[in-house]
C-alpha cells in the first residue's frame, strides 16, 4: 500500500492542537553581546556539527559571543532534566534545543517559548521547508521552533570486514535477522549492540516499524492501531526476542560505545540514527569501506525521521542575539555547514547539495524522493509528547525484564496523552 510522505506527516505527525500561549515577549534585560545556546552536543559527532554552526554564526555575527551550554549525554537524557528545572527556576538559556513535533507541547502549554512566526516571515522560510514539517511544528497558527536538520532513526549500521568474514549480508527482515544471530553467536560475536534506556527505545520503535509497516506503526501514535492487537503484541514480543540477542545484560554506556563494539569487531549489528555516520567519521572511517549501512530490517523506503531544532524561550537574557542565532539555524548557509559534519540532511529544501556526499548524498536523494514513506521517531520527540515519552520510559524498563508483552501494550495505551 502507498502511503506519501506528505500523507504521513499530515496523519501521523501533524494533527497537533494545542492552546496557544497567547503574547508577552522577551524583552531582552541584556545587551546581546552573547548568546547561551542549550544543547546536548558535547560528544565525538556531534559537537563537531555545532562547532561547524557556530563558526558560521560568529562569522555572521561578530561581537556575539557564543556561550556553550551542551550537556553531554545520548539523545540528551541528561540535558533535558538540567534544561527542565532551569525552565522551571525562570532562568532559561537563550536559546535551547528540541526536537520538532509533540516534544515541545508542554513547554508550550507552560509558556515557556516565543511564537517564532514573525521571524518565520521576515526570514522567508514558510515556503523553503517541507509542507510536512511546517505543517508539525504549527501549533494554532504558532510555531515554536527553527529546524536545522533532519534525521532519520531506521538505520542498521555494520562493518563490512566483519560481515565479509562471517559471510553475511545486512538483514533485510528481522526474521533474517534472527536466523543470522544464531551464526553470529556461534562464532562468538555478538548480534547486535546496545546501549542505554533510550537507545532500547529506539529500537523498539524501528522493530515496531519494520514488523507493522509505515501506516500501522504511524497510527500507535494516532490512536488508529490498537497496543493490544494480535499484531502489536506479535511485534513486542520479536522486540523481547531481537533484544535477547544482544548484549543487553552488558550495555554500553551511550550510542557512541554501543556502536565501537561494531566497528572493534565484538559485534555484528547496531541500529541508530544517522548522527552515527557523523561519528564513524571522526574515527577516520569511510563510509562503505571502513562502515556500512542499511534501512534497519523490514524499512526498506521508509524514512523515520526526527528533526532537531532551536527555540526562544520567553525572558531569554539575550533575547536579540538569541534571535541572530536562529535566524543562523534557519539559514541556507548554517544548514549547509552544520549538517555535512552532524550526518543529516538540511531541513531546507533549497541548500546545496553538492555538500552532501557519501552516506549523506543518498540520505538526501532519499529524503527528496517523492517515493519516500516518512514516519516520526517516537524516541526522538516527534509523534509523542514528553509525559507520554515518560510514561512508556517506565514501562519499556519492566518489559525489558519481564517481557510482558501485554502489560506493556496496555501501560502505553493508558498512557497516551492526546495532544
Ligand atoms: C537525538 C538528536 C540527534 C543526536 C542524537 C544522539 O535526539 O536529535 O541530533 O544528537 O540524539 O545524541
Amino acid at each position: 500500500m502507498g502511503v506519501s510522505r506528505r500523507g504521513l506527516l499530515a496523519a501521523g505527525i501533524a494533527a497537533l492542537a494545542l492552546p496557544g500561549c497567547g503574547g508577552g515577549g522577551s524583552t531582552g534585560a541584556e545587551p546581546d553581546r552573547k548568546v547561551e545556546v542549550f544543547s546536548w552536543w558535547a560528544g565525538p559527532g556531534e559537537k563537531e556539527g555545532l562547532e561547524a554552526l557556530v563558526a558560521d554564526f560568529a562569522r555572521n555575527n561578530p561581537g556575539v559571543a557564543f556561550d556553550n551550554a551542551a550537556v553531554a549525554g545520548g539523545a540528551g537524557t541528561i540535558a533535558k532534566t538540567v534544561l527542565a528545572t532551569r525552565l522551571q527556576n525562570d532562568d532559561p538559556p537563550d536559546s535551547y534545543q528540541a526536537h520538532a513535533g509533540r516534544e515541545l507541547t508542554e513547554d508550550i502549554k507552560a509558556g515557556y517559548v516565543e511564537d517564532l512566526r514573525d521571524l518565520y516571515e521576515e526570514q522567508g522560510w514558510l515556503d523553503k521547508l517541507p509542507g510536512g514539517l511546517v505543517q508539525a511544528i504549527t501549533v494554532n497558527g504558532a510555531i515554536y521552533c527553527v529546524p536545522v536538520n533532519i534525521h532519520r532513526s531506521n538505520l542498521l549500521w555494520y562493518s563490512p570486514k566483519t560481515l565479509a568474514t562471517l559471510g553475511l549480508t545486512p538483514p533485510a527482515t528481522w526474521a533474517d535477522f534472527l536466523t543470522q544471530a544464531d551464526a553470529i553467536a556461534k562464532k562468538g560475536l555478538t548480534p547486535l549492540s546496545i546501549g542505554p534506556g533510550w537507545t532500547q527505545k529506539h529500537l523498539l520503535e524501528n522493530v515496531l516499524l519494520g514488523t507493522l509497516g509505515a501506516q500501522t506503526y504511524a497510527e500507535l501514535w494516532t490512536g488508529g492501531t490498537d497496543w493490544s492487537s494480535p499484531a502489536v503484541l506479535t511485534a513486542l514480543r520479536l522486540f523481547t526476542d531481537v533484544l535477547a540477542r544482544s548484549d543487553i545484560a552488558t550495555p554500553a554506556g551511550d550510542w557512541q560505545p554501543a556502536l565501537d563494539k561494531v566497528i572493534g569487531g565484538g559485534a555484528a549489528y547496531n541500529l541508530m540514527g544517522d548522527w552515527a555516520d557523523a561519528y564513524l567519521r571522526t574515527k577516520s572511517l569511510v563510509f562503505t569501506e571502513g562502515y556500512g549501512v542499511v534501512a534497519s530490517p523490514g524499512t526498506d523506503g521508509i524514512y523515520n525521521f526526527l528533526s532537531d531544532s532551536f527555540t526562544l524561550p520567553r525572558g531569554a537574557p539575550h533575547a536579540g542575539a538569541a534571535r541572530k542565532w536562529l535566524v543562523e539555524c534557519g539559514s541556507v548557509g548554517g544548514q549547509d555547514a552544520f549538517n555535512p559534519q552532524k550526518g543529516s540532511v538540511p531541513a531546507r529544501t533549497d541548500t546545496d547539495r553538492a555538500k552532501y556526499t557519501g552516506y549523506l548524498a543518498a540520505a538526501v536523494a532519499e529524503w527528496a524522493d517523492a517515493a519516500t514513506r516518512v514516519v516520526g521517531s517516537l524516541t526522538h520527540g516527534v509523534v509523542a509528547d514528553t509525559a507520554w515519552n515518560a510514561t512508556i520510559d517506565t514501562a519499556l524498563t519492566a518489559f525489558v525484564q519481564d517481557r510482558d508483552a501485554a502489560k506493556f501494550a496496555q501501560a502505553v495505551a493508558a498512557g497516551r496523552t492526546v495532544s
